[in-house]
Order: C-alpha cells, then structure tokens, then sequence
C-alpha cells in the first residue's frame, strides 16, 4: 500500500475538489464514465491535492469511475466516500486502492435531527465512529472522517466524537456546514476552538466543506483558513446540492488576489480555471451564470461608457484580476470563413483543446459550416462548436429534422431519428416549433420522462448567434439535462432533448444498492 502523508507547509492550503462527487449529486448533474474520467484528467493537471472521485457503493458505475480515476491519477491523492458501515467503506477501498495515493472518506450525520434518522443514542454513535474510522484505518492509512451536518451539532458533542476519530486514526476531519448555515465568523471560531480544545487535533489537518445556501460558502471557506483549517473542499463552478458548493476558482482566486490579508498558497494553476469551468458546464449540463464570480461570462466584460474609459486607459481600474491570470485570452480575435486549419488549430489551442487531426477535421468542417452562416465565429461559438458533438451514450441520434412554423398552426416537424442504429422517421405536430419537435422525438422515442425546463441563451451576440439550449427531464426521480448549441434554436432544442435523453438512458443503467445513497441515506449504516 502506498500513500503520502498530507504534511505540507503551514501556508499551505490543500485543495480538495468534489465535484465528481457532491457536485454530481445536484439533481441533472449526472456525467458519463469517460466524462468523469476527463474531468477528473483536467483536474489532476490543474493542480488540485484531492480529488473526490465518486461514493463507490453507490452504484457499479459510480465504483468504476472511481477506481478507473484512481488507476490513471498522476499526481493528486483519489479519495472516494463511504457511509459509517464496513461495506461501504470496504467497498470504498477497492476502488481507491489502485491510486497512487488513496484516500477512504467516511462521515455520518451527527447533528441532533441526523441522529434521530438512525435512531442511534449518543453514545451509540461514538462507538460507531470509532469502529468504522479504525475499519478504515486498517485498511489505508490516509482516512478522512466527516461529522455531517457539523455546524449544527452540540459543541460539547461535536469536541467528543471529532476527538474520538483522531484516535482510532483519522488523518484530516473535515467540518461540514451541510446546509449552508453557518456564517464567516463563526466558522472560524468552530476550527479555531476545535484545534485549542481537542486533545490530538494539532496532529492533524481540519478541512472545510460549506453548501451555497445563504450564498455565504466561499467567504465561510476562507474564514476557516483563518481558523486553522488547511483543506478547503469545493467543486468546479460551486456544482452541488441545492444552491451548490463552494466555487473551486473562487477561493482559489480570493487567496491569490488578496494574498496579502489571506496569506495562503495553493497549488493550482489559475491559469486552467477557464477551460474546466466551461468544461463541467457542458458535461454537468448546468450552465454558468452570466455574472458568476471569476467564470460568468460578464467577469470580465464591461459595457458601461465610464468602465470602458477606464479600461482603455488602465485596466486596473476595473479589473482585480487580469483575464490571462484564469486562462481567458483576453481578446478575443474572432475567426471568419476564410480561415483555415492551421488558424482554427491554433485557436483552438489557445482556447485549451489539443484535437487529434481526424477530430480537427470533423470540427474544421463545422467550423465552415458555421462561418458560412455566421459573420463572425467568436472563441464562445468554437467552444459551443467543438462541445456540441461530444456526445454522452449516443443510443439515440439525430439525422435530420424540418420544421414548418408560421402563423398557420399547427406546426410541423418531420424527423429522422438513429436509434440503437436504425433509422426511423415520423411527421408530428405540436403547439409551435420546439412542441412540435419534442412531440416527434416522444413518437419515435417513446418514454414517460416529464420535461422540467426548456431554457435558451444566445451565445454570443446578433440574430446569427449560437443559441445554447438546455432541457431537464425527470423520470421516476431520475433528473437529467441535455444541452446543445446551433444557429438554428429548433435545432439546438431538438439535440439538447435527445442529448437529455440519452443521459436519461445512463441514468438508468445505474443501479443502486441502496436505493437512498446518493440523498445521503445513512441509514443502513449496520455492519
Ligand atoms: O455536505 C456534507 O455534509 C457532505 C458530507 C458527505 C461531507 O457532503
Ligand atoms: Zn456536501
């Protein structure tokens, strides 16, 4: 068994990412193996200490991401999650044994309305504790222990059981703020006073895990570094449960800008924010918001006279940060049709994608395509561009759809669709162009999946703007979204339906043990 003890320098803070795991809990966020797989490629490279692959219990294929990522880890520790009980914790050890450096995860909920679930005494719970973090330590002698629902367990308690992990072996505790509810304050003192207080704590490192919900979890990560803590957890574009995590390029950003009053280092290369964020936006489905700190569109953009003034004379005057500094180019030189290949490559690389020739074809003969329909092609378009094709499981395909829409209804689609391999075609109609769409895709396609949300972006700007769609579907509590993006709406609607769908399909084939894993149900924690 090989693992490296996580002794890093004071200054030091460790960067513990968990988007493929907490981020992949939010409702539609599901990605597919090699998605995953990629994601976590992308993060490894950009620097981050440890990355939470998955919660191998969970589901088969939940296991194999996480031993997969462990396999192909380079530098960063793979860390998977498991509830309080020997199997869960077994089965996460076969999954992250492979890792260079692996990590067993293992909490459970400690908070007076956590314990009512398991209807387990105080006391019960400690004994417990201490047997599954000594399984776990038994087992790989990197273990990190969470007291879910942290911030609103009883101090006396919370000192008692984070005590009792670091004896039976616990190298970092983590303090949740599960439901986002404490405040930067008071999120300092909680590690400030555990480190004083808990006999042992100084032997190990507190981590940091806040949720969105008051919009406070950056500024609470940030206050538990002043705290003591020397591990922050957050996902890429705060992907998580309900309102999310704390946002991976946020904190990062905060230290290094006000490195001054926030004098601690990270390992990450900034440089790489850009490219990931807009990569889990595409695979997750969930789109950045516009004026979303450090990765929205508008981070960067200024639009008002006095602003832009300002710009062109100093960029100081209303920039914190350089664009360059989180991987934007900075300006962006848009393309047009009369560009060729090697100009295409190079933007393309510049923008963070090294495709292989035969890939660089195929996106080179899209590429014209879309310049011949579109003035100008920005970096924002070629991203859309080279992503569109990247399909999930692809068991259903559009070949070719016609719509006829006017002030005549109804409206018509007509549509081929390849599925399994087999072509099949049907004329539908519907209340408007999109309806009449979706209708042809449920004729061909049938399945009860609800849709939740239709939503539409323009890309970039002009009425020969990609347009971005995004559709969520819901089927027996499965949820999953789809995007595409086409200069043609009805088109990019029709894709992003499809794309949901087949994302539905791998939902599908994820079978879970214990049908409550994903929403945290421990409550079969029996051994
Ligand atoms: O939010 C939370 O409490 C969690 C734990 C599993 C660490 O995600
Ligand atoms: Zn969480």
């Amino acid at each position: 068994m090989t693992t490296t003890p996580d002794t890093r320098p004071e200054n030091r803070v460790l960067i513990f990412d968990t988007t493929l795991r907490d981020g992949e809990q939010s409702p539609g966020a599901t990605m597919t193996h090699a998605e995953k797989l990629e994601i976590a490629e992308l993060l490894d490279e950009m620097g981050v200490d440890i990355i939470e692959a998955g919660f191998p219990i969970a589901s088969e294929g939940d296991f194999k991401a996480v031993s997969e990522i462990a396999k192909q880890s380079k530098n960063a520790t793979i860390c998977g999650l498991a509830r309080a009980n020997y199997k869960d914790i077994d089965r996460c050890w076969e999954a992250v044994k492979h890792a260079r450096s692996p990590r067993i995860h293992t909490f459970i909920g400690t908070s007076p309305l956590h314990r009512a679930i398991p209807n387990l005494t105080k006391d019960e719970m400690a004994q417990r504790i201490h047997d599954t973090v000594t399984h776990a330590r038994n087992l790989c002698d990197n273990v990190q222990w969470s007291p879910m629902d942290a911030t609103r367990t009883e101090w006396d308690y919370l000192a008692r059981v984070v005590e009792i992990a670091i004896k039976a072996g616990a190298t970092t505790i983590n303090i949740p703020d599960t439901v986002g509810y404490t405040a930067p304050m008071e999120s300092a003192q909680l590690i400030r006073r555990l480190i004083a207080e808990v006999p042992g704590a100084d032997e190990i490192i507190f981590a940091t895990h806040c949720h969105n919900d008051l919009g406070m979890a950056t500024a609470n990560s940030l206050a538990a570094v002043e705290g003591g803590a020397r591990q922050i957890e957050c996902t890429i574009n705060g992907l998580g449960e309900r309102a999310g995590n704390t946002a991976l390029e946020e904190v990062v950003m905060a230290l290094k800008v006000r490195h001054d009053i926030l004098p601690w280092d990270t390992g990450i290369d900034t440089r790489k924010i850009m490219n990931i964020s807009r990569r889990v936006a595409t695979v997750s489905g969930f789109p950045v918001q516009f004026n979303k700190a450090i990765v929205g569109k508008n981070a960067f953009a200024h639009e008002s006279g006095i602003h832009q003034d300002g710009m062109l004379k100093n960029a100081e005057t209303f920039e914190i940060m350089r664009p360059e500094d989180v991987g934007l180019s900075g300006t962006s030189l848009p393309l047009g049709k009369h560009s060729g290949r090697a100009a295409l490559r190079s933007k393309l690389k510049e923008l963070g994608f090294e495709l292989a020739d035969n890939q660089l074809n195929d996106t080179f003969v899209r590429f014209k395509d879309l310049a011949d329909r579109k003035k100008e092609v920005y970096d924002d378009d070629l991203i859309a561009l080279v992503r569109q094709n990247e399909a999930v499981s692809d068991r259903v395909r559009l070949k070719s759809l016609k719509v006829i829409c006017g002030t005549e209804g109804p409206q018509h689609a007509e549509m081929t669709l390849t599925i399994d391999d087999e072509e099949k075609s049907v004329d539908a109609t519907g209340d408007g162009p999109v309806d009449a769409t979706f209708n042809a895709i449920k004729a061909l396609f049938p399945h009860e999946a609800r849709l939740q949300l239709y939503q539409v972006a323009a890309v970039t700007e002009g009425t020969d703007a990609q347009a971005t769609v995004s559709v969520r579907l819901e089927e027996d509590g499965r949820i999953a979204t789809g995007q595409s993006a086409d200069t043609d709406t009805v088109v990019a609607s029709a894709k992003a339906y499809i794309n949901a769908v087949n994302r539905l399909l791998v939902r599908r084939e994820k079978t879970a043990p214990n049908a409550d894993v994903k929403g945290v149900g421990y409550m079969d924690a029996g051994q």
